[in-house]
């Protein structure tokens, strides 16, 4: 209920401002409401993440969970007050270290490093870590965070400015959108709302199966004052089913009469800000009756078929074969088999789905957060009746996605409410909305097994794995087809059978999750790998050494990799650390302790973009007649960082510096489709676009100068500079006739990876390139608890060209920061952690040290040889995690998470079979 106001005076930022609020309101929305200081961001609205984090009078505060009234009075600080006239040596540090990847925790950090910065200016990295562990960064993994603070006076970073043609790939200038990061300058999808923008309320099933009467919602409309308007599926103009792949579209917008799960969208009830905050949902007109439901995937087998036309609830299974799996087991020198159960994981980015539709005359324009602008403009447009290029899709700022936001979410919602009233509507979801209505990574249910002969070369392996795929398809058939292509890990297996299976069950929506099941189906190989080894008294890593893919060597699916496979380098790069660590857990382990000693090891291979389907990008950039060269650069940089890597590729492709360049990014009204960031296809694919369509505007400039390929190009002021030997031409850019786009020279190009469809026996080409990486952790087992302390990491990944070493780094911490989550603490318990107080991410202190080792073995498919990398970086972390502490303790993990409990109860397993 609102309030009457009272007046309220505090300084903020060193000037002091006078308003009236209400005396519940929040610091953080009079922060971000009524003075626009949108830097100060809201993740949780309950204190547990520490992105609103400010300084009131030299003490960090949650401005989520203080009320605006208490600070009367006070000083305030918010990231907008750090610079002043220049950025802080904090924040150039940030940009320096690559310390702010998607930047939405970013603020809250600055925040809390100046207020210690300001107390102890020469912190420890424990008191680093002391002072920033409650605010939570998902993409980072924190170490460069670490590092951005204890070294805040620093150098200042290598600009753009400075980095001269042709040098740009394999640079690690701060990133292109970095400095909006820093300032809290960035815009994300809760950051811009119009004046006259709607509020909307989305009404959700509490129940995990239920069939639902709605009932006089005029009536409700009357009765509740500023309310406008109620939406159902009744008012759906176009198809009511979206899905991210086509023939698997089975996802309403707003269910019709049925809820499949807990959290579904039946209704949205449109009104005034306050109309809609003051609202109990509980007031809503709706009768449920609930459904039998099933949870996992045994419960689903004998539930009626969710979805009609469906073979029971199996969505999908994917299927490899090669070999003869049985006859190579039957006679094999040694077989391990074995099972593993993982769990839901929530993607737990710290922003919330949030965003804006308005009409601008016949078009619908979205403005949300994404990381797939025109899947979600087609999917959009088919819900609403609008043909595709009515509906245009602006991308804000998108703090953080790891999968999820590949899924349209709240965008045909407040589309629908636009499209109907008239008016601009606008959503953010609370983080109760955005863990129940959201997708997850799958829970897997799998079971293998590996033989080798005597001389430790694999023979055979069979692999099952059922994929609780949750209530509707999303990315559940990507999950079931990528899994048994990859099941195998990066080793020869000329024998081989494996079995994907997506099965439906009323529990969230399993989709898009950094690696698209591969974690959790190598976790279930690398661990049988550990156990093979020992059974044949092989050395762990040397066994994969001597087992590892090299060229000239087929795949399970019978794909010849000819060239660019460096699985074998990244292992052997770990060769000294891996003895190292082997020799002080021996002598450590020599005494008797509660802590154990343990070193465990594992890889991975991933093929990039999509399996055996088409997923071009094309890259459009012109030269200004102001000596600008602006690239429509589409492809998504949710952290990332696309728009500096398909950037460096371009400017050396093109011949000119990095400096020149403007972006322009994302929206589907001025850009291209550079298909969506996911499957570690940007830097490839959209970066080989980046690649030929820079070529391809050289090439023209060129020709125009009449000049040979050996020629320099270089940008003074309003003129083009070509040279070769003796020749010099400067071309006038404002003397030539323009394009369509206003360009003095443009260019186009589209990339799209050679691959191949796979047979009934999963045989054929499915990706055109795959990335490879081994990773080692040191770690101590207190075998009283069952805890797990995490010592030190090193990661070799081969990216084939480390386009920006820099980044490259962050995206392996961070990586290995959610692997970290994925084996020791993440477990999503439908119905219970619906929050990120009970839901446990790593935080600061979880991370330890990672040495990064960035192998260099190129891919000709790739530009300039470049290979993916962002799943990758996730998937060996958990394995490697679990045979370390197998290695210290003996005790064998089958269910993920390995909780204390878990290990506990495993270690006493052990003890009690001796
Ligand atoms: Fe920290 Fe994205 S950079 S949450």
């Amino acid at each position: 209920m609102s309030l009457a106001t009272i007046p309220l005076c505090f300084e903020i930022n060193g000037t002091t401002v006078a308003i009236d609020v209400s005396p519940v309101e929040r610091l953080s929305a009079v922060l971000r409401d009524e003075l626009g200081l949108t830097g100060t961001k809201v993740g949780c609205d309950a204190g547990d993440c520490g992105a609103c984090s400010v300084i009131v009078d030299d003490e960090v505060v949650c401005a989520c969970l203080m009320s605006a009234a208490s600070v009367e009075g006070a000083s305030v600080r918010t990231v907008e007050g750090l610079a002043n006239g220049s950025l802080s040596a904090l924040q150039q540090s940030f940009l320096r270290h690559g310390a702010a990847q998607c930047g939405i925790c970013t603020p809250g950090l600055l925040v809390t490093a100046t207020a210690l910065l300001e107390k102890n200016p020469a912190p420890s990295e424990a008191e680093v870590q002391d002072a920033l562990g409650g605010v939570l960064c998902r993409c980072t993994g924190y170490r460069k965070i670490v590092r951005a603070v204890t070294n805040a006076n620093g150098p200042t970073a290598l600009d753009t400015a400075l980095i001269p043609s042709r040098a740009a790939v394999g640079a690690s200038p701060i990133r292109l959108d970095g400095e909006r990061k820093v300032t809290g300058a960035e815009i994300f999808g809760a950051d811009e709302r119009p004046k006259d923008a709607l509020s909307v309320l989305v009404v959700r099933s509490p129940h995990w199966h239920a069939a639902f009467e709605i009932g006089d919602t005029e009536a409700f409309v009357r009765a509740h004052p500023g309310v406008l308007a109620v939406f159902t599926a009744a008012d759906i103009p176009g198809r009511n089913r979206f899905g991210v792949i086509p023939p698997f579209a089975d996802q309403p917008a707003l269910a019709e009469h049925r809820a499949r799960f807990r959290g579904e969208a039946v209704a949205l009830i449109a009104g005034e800000r306050a109309a809609i905050e003051d609202l109990d949902p509980a007031d809503f007109p709706i009768v449920w009756k609930e459904l039998p439901h099933a949870l996992s995937p045994d419960e689903a087998k004998i539930l009626p078929p969710l979805h009609e036309g469906r073979n029971g609830n199996l969505l999908t299974q994917g299927y490899v074969e090669c070999g003869d799996p049985e006859a190579a087991l039957a006679n094999a020198h040694a077989t391990v088999s074995g099972a593993v159960e993982t769990s839901y994981v929530e993607h737990a980015y710290i922003e919330p789905e949030a965003g804006f539709a308005a009409m601008e005359g016949d078009t619908l324009i979205i403005k949300a957060c994404t990381q797939a602008p025109y899947m979600d403009r087609d999917d959009t447009a088919a819900v609403l009746g609008l043909p595709p290029e009515k509906v245009r899709i602006v991308p804000l700022a998108t703090g953080g996605g790891f999968g999820s936001k590949l899924d349209i979410s709240l965008q045909p919602l407040i589309g629908l409410v636009a499209l109907k009233t008239g008016r601009p509507a606008a959503l953010v979801y609370t983080r109760g909305d955005s863990m129940r209505s959201t997708t997850k990574r799958h829970p897997a249910a799998m079971k293998a097994t590996i033989s080798a002969d005597a001389e430790g070369r694999i023979t055979g392996m069979v692999f099952e794995g059922d994929f609780n795929t949750g209530a509707y398809a999303s990315w559940g058939p990507t999950v079931a087809n990528r899994v048994p292509v990859h099941a195998s890990g990066p080793y020869v297996t000329l024998n081989y059978r494996a079995v994907g299976r997506a099965i439906h069950t009323n529990g969230p929506i399993s989709g898009a999750f950094r690696g698209f099941g591969v974690p959790q189906a190598t976790i279930m190989q690398e661990t049988l790998y550990d156990r093979l080894a020992e059974k044949l008294g092989l050395d762990r890593l040397e066994f994969r050494i001597l087992n590892a893919l090299t060229n000239g060597q087929k795949t399970t699916c019978g794909q010849l990799l000819t060239s660019g496979v460096g699985i074998r380098q990244c292992l052997e790069e770990l060769r000294p650390q891996w003895r190292r660590a082997l020799d002080t857990a021996a002598r450590l382990n020599a005494t008797a302790g509660k802590t154990r000693r343990g070193v465990g090891v594992a890889s991975c291979w991933y093929g990039c973009g999509n399996t055996s389907l088409p997923n071009p990008s094309t890259i459009r950039l012109g030269i200004t007649p102001s000596g600008r060269v602006v690239l429509h650069q589409g492809a998504v940089d949710i952290g990332q960082g696309s728009n500096t890597v398909v950037t460096q590729i371009c400017a050396d492709a093109l011949g000119l510096p990095l400096s020149t360049f403007t972006l322009l990014g994302g929206d589907t009204g001025i850009t291209p489709d550079a298909g969506k960031t996911s499957a570690s296809r940007q830097t490839f694919v959209s970066g080989k676009a980046a690649e030929l369509a820079g070529r391809q505007l050289r090439e023209k400039i060129l020709r125009f100068a009449n000049v040979s390929e050996a020629a320099e190009i270089a940008i003074e002021g309003q003129h083009l500079l070509v040279s070769e030997g003796e020749v010099r031409r400067s071309i006038a850019l404002s003397s030539l006739p323009l394009d369509a786009d206003g360009y003095a020279f443009a260019a186009e190009a589209t990339y799209d990876p050679p691959t191949e469809a796979l047979d009934e026996k999963g045989q054929g080409k499915p990706y055109a390139v795959y990335g490879y990486g081994a990773q080692l952790v040191e770690l101590e087992v207190d075998v009283t608890l069952g805890t797990v302390k995490l010592l030190k990491f090193t990661a070799a990944h081969d990216v084939g060209r480390a386009v920006n070493p820099l980044l490259a780094e962050g995206q392996i911490e961070g990586g290995i920061a959610q692997g970290i989550g994925l084996a020791l603490m993440e477990e999503y318990i439908p119905g219970h952690t619906e929050n990120l107080h009970d839901y446990l991410i790593p935080t600061i202190g979880d991370v330890p040290e990672i040495e990064t080792i960035l192998v260099e073995v190129p891919d000709p498919e790739g530009p300039f040889g470049v290979k993916g990398l962002g799943e990758h970086v996730l998937i060996p972390t958990a394995p490697a995690i679990l045979n370390a502490i197998r290695h210290a303790t003996g005790a064998e993990i089958t269910k993920v998470p390995a909780t204390p409990a878990r290990v506990l109860e495993a270690i006493q397993a052990v003890e009690k079979a001796l």
